[in-house]
């Protein structure tokens, strides 16, 4: 059923909007939104918890995030992210962790790459469970790049990813995600396979879009990529606000009577 909506918006040539999620509040939002998809990445190691990579990102945390934005947004299909290596040490350990992320309110599962894990891929597809594939910049690889770059300028790493991209639906994935790529690049790749591919830094050429909630919201003043753009100034929202609310606390004027019991 959710991969069937997603080979249906293709087919249809409508374009597929995707936002990252971690928590119950913004959830209910995202369910009164139109957005098509919500993503629990492994980002939420960096943006819930600081850390600088999505390495952190342990099974406990991921299944304690999907579990509340499935609760905020039951409406709505939800893919988790794998953890780091909870899909590089065999299938078993595999099909335990996507079982977990499901019970926990996931509806699909993404992973990054293809090579020497192209068994799990397809267990999973077989075991009816829809797998999201993840190439171009890979974040769980952050230490084999060195930072994050884009990916697939050259001959040798371009090929790679049309390659990676091509097995992917040759192993049942319903879309895949292509990060911080030349637009070029993953225009060719969209044009040239049947499930949709979702960009992220590559471009108008994909399928669809994702983009890390809190970053399209402009709630991270210090981050902000080429790829991103912001549709509001939250940090600036939510710094007007709490220093509006910290005056009228300390003039007095909070709460009023009509915010006050009889
Ligand atoms: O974890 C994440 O936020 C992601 C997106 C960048 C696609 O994988």
């Amino acid at each position: 059923m959710f991969a069937n909506t997603f080979l249906q918006a293709k087919k249809e040539q409508r374009r597929l909007s995707m936002v990252t999620c971690y928590d119950y509040s913004f959830a209910r939002l995202l369910s009164q939104s139109p957005i098509d998809a919500i993503l629990v990445g492994d980002s939420a190691a960096m943006v819930m918890h600081g850390h600088p990579s999505t390495l952190p990102a342990s099974l406990e945390i991921m299944c304690l995030h999907t579990g509340a934005v499935s609760r905020g947004a039951a409406d709505k299909p939800i893919v988790a992210d794998m953890p780091f290596l909870s899909y590089r040490k065999g299938v078993t350990a595999a099909l335990d962790t996507a079982q977990a992320l499901l019970n926990a309110g996931a509806h699909a599962v993404k992973l990054e790459g293809v090579e020497g894990h192209e068994d799990v891929i397809l267990r999973l597809t077989q075991s009816g469970i829809p797998v999201m594939g993840h190439v171009g910049l890979q974040p769980q690889s952050i230490h084999q790049y060195g930072g994050y770059k884009v990916q697939g300028r050259d001959e040798e790493t371009a090929s790679r990813i049309v390659r990676d991209a091509n097995s992917l639906e040759e192993l049942g994935a319903f879309a895949v995600v292509l990060e911080c790529i030349p637009s070029a690049l993953a225009a060719r790749i969209s044009k040239s396979l049947r499930i949709p591919t979702i960009g992220i830094g590559a471009g108008a050429g994909c399928d669809g879009q994702i983009l890390v909630l809190q970053d399209l919201l402009g709630l991270n003043a210090d981050f902000q990529p080429k790829f991103v753009r912001r549709f509001a100034d939250g940090a600036g929202i939510v710094r007007n606000a709490i220093a509006d609310y910290d005056k009228a606390v300390k003039n007095g004027s909070f709460p009023a009577q009509e915010e006050s019991y009889s």
